[in-house]
């Protein structure tokens, strides 16, 4: 196993991955949250040092625990890893005067151990850099390795006592080669086996679980349909049985006969204790007549605590909360990059739902991307077309129909969006387009069927690709495509007359309308 120390770089994450991907298991922890206690009961084969935004060259910024340099493990520094480590270790760091952002040459000046069978003295990749500072002179024991046009010790070793390390980003995708160094760092140089798989994540969470929720503790998971709650929730049953108890609250606001999908899959299949409440009236109540998308997405999120909390009550409480954090959210949560981001959208989520029903929580996906949740869902027996959906957002239709909602305009999009998934899946474009959706705009046109004169709403449709949802494209679907579900959703659908394709992208664009 392999121990990453974070110093704050928005790419982390990515380290994790790639040593995953590697087949070893590793675990990301803070740099300044982990005692040295814990980094020896951990035994790891190696350490990862991250990037990170802060500069060594002040005195008050982060450092590695020295216990890191003394276990006669090997290290492997990353970015600002390299400058505390060259810090650290009897070297120096200085402001550069030409910062490095982006794609840059290497010059590999001499072979190591960490660039075995990829890369070899005189070699030239191209790797990326991030970085304002840089190493000036190097601490006893290491040689450099690789220079590029600002970084002269952009990549060194110290062979003896295998500390490895680089002034670029080896984890991004924009360093071609830079998953193989990973790989090479945790196989050639720590000596892991390769050897860890999904089956063993899930054995191992399943323990965790038992453990954490002990012999008696009781769950409640908030089950949405969506691939997370899903995963969560059958991973926790096959722990511990029927002591979950799954609450999936249905809003009004969920697609086509999406929630039949989920009782008869989650009740009926698995067996899973699972109380399907209907509040579409209370929710579709409270939303009449406003507008503001914010001031939906409250109106939703309060309300769905609401209603969790009566019906969690109803079945006598429990003593913790599932949820299905991911990695990413992990991260974001002990980012030190500071400055609060703008808020774009409030999304959903079930917050300030333990602390007010006293509960603990058990996020058994906390150390997961969303394609290895997928993974996970596989092993768990989950079908294929529940793991493979598109996202769908917490609120629902309610943010797919812009201004006020009400039950008429939901039953109008419902038909539409399912017409249009339909035509998607027929084409075999579903599993090419991250998520594609109608979207019922509150503007009616004139329009002519039968020779009669309509005035009726317009649907707009969506399509994009996208990686993480962060940044999107529109999906380029032929014109005949387009043509065909046009005809199909102004022919059975009552109410709209008109389709329209949306072009845009993320940004400037967000991939929902609200
Ligand atoms: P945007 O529209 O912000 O969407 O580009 C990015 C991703 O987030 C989803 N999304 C939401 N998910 N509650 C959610 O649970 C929300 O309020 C919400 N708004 C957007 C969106 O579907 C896309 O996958």
């Amino acid at each position: 196993r392999i121990l990453i120390l974070d110093f704050g770089s928005q790419v982390t994450q990515l380290i994790a991955r790639r040593v995953r991907e590697a087949g070893v298991y590793s675990e990301v922890h803070p740099f300044n949250r982990i005692s040295d206690e814990e980094i020896e009961a951990f035994a790891p084969k190696g350490i990862i040092l991250s990037g990170g935004p802060a500069s060594v060259t002040h005195s008050d910024t982060p450092r590695a625990p020295e216990l890191v340099f003394n276990l006669g493990i090997p290290v492997f520094g990353i970015c600002y890893g390299e400058q505390t480590m060259c810090a650290q270790l009897g070297g120096s760091v200085e402001p550069s005067d030409e910062q490095e952002f982006g794609r840059a040459e290497l010059d590999v000046v001499d072979d190591c151990g960490l660039f075995e069978g990829v890369w070899q003295k005189g070699g030239k990749p191209v790797v990326w850099m991030s970085h304002g500072d840089r190493v000036d002179s190097l601490p006893p024991g290491f040689r450099v390795v690789g220079k590029s046009k600002n970084a002269p010790f952009a990549a060194i070793a110290d062979d003896d006592r295998k500390f490895y390390a680089v002034q670029f980003h080896p984890e991004v995708v924009h360093t071609p080669d830079g998953a193989r160094l990973i790989s090479n760092f945790v196989h050639l140089v720590c000596g892991c086996s390769g050897d860890w798989t999904m089956a063993a994540f899930k054995a191992q969470a399943i323990e965790g679980i038992r453990r954490q929720v002990g012999e008696n503790g009781r769950v409640i998971c908030a089950l949405s349909g969506g691939v997370d709650s899903s995963v969560v929730a059958v991973l926790i049953h096959e722990a511990i049985g029927e002591r979950l108890n799954c609450i999936y609250v249905d809003h009004g606001l969920m697609r086509l006969g999406e929630s039949d999908q989920v009782v008869r899959l989650f009740r009926d299949h698995y067996n899973i204790p699972l109380v399907h409440v209907d509040a579409s009236d209370l929710f579709l109540g409270k939303l009449a007549g406003v507008d503001d998308p914010e001031k939906k997405r409250k109106i939703i999120g309060g309300l769905f605590i609401d209603v969790f909390e009566e019906e969690a009550t109803k079945l006598g409480g429990a003593d913790f909360l599932a949820q299905g954090t991911l990695y990413p959210d992990v991260i974001e949560s002990v980012s030190f990059a500071g400055g609060p981001s703008a808020t774009i959208k409030s999304h959903h989520n079930v917050g300030g739902l333990p602390e007010r029903m006293n509960m603990k929580l058990v996020e058994p996906l906390r150390e997961l991307f969303k394609d290895e949740v997928r993974e996970l869902g596989l092993e768990l027996g989950l079908p294929e077309s529940m793991i493979g959906r598109h996202p769908f957002p917490g609120p629902g239709l309610a943010i797919r129909i812009p201004g006020p909602v009400d039950r008429d305009k939901a039953d109008i999009l419902r038909k539409a969006d399912a017409i249009y998934l339909e035509e998607i899946r027929n084409a075999g474009l579903y599993d090419k387009i991250w998520q594609a959706f109608a979207v019922l705009l509150p503007v009616k046109t004139v329009g002519v069927m039968g020779d009669a004169r309509t005035y009726d709403h317009v649907c707009a449709l969506r399509a994009v690709t996208s990686t993480d949802g962060m940044t999107a494209d529109f999906y380029p679907f032929p014109s005949d495509f387009l043509g065909r579900c046009a005809t199909r959703i102004i022919n059975e659908v009552r109410g709209i007359n008109r389709v329209v394709y949306d072009v845009t992208s993320k940004p400037p664009g967000t991939i929902e309308w609200e």
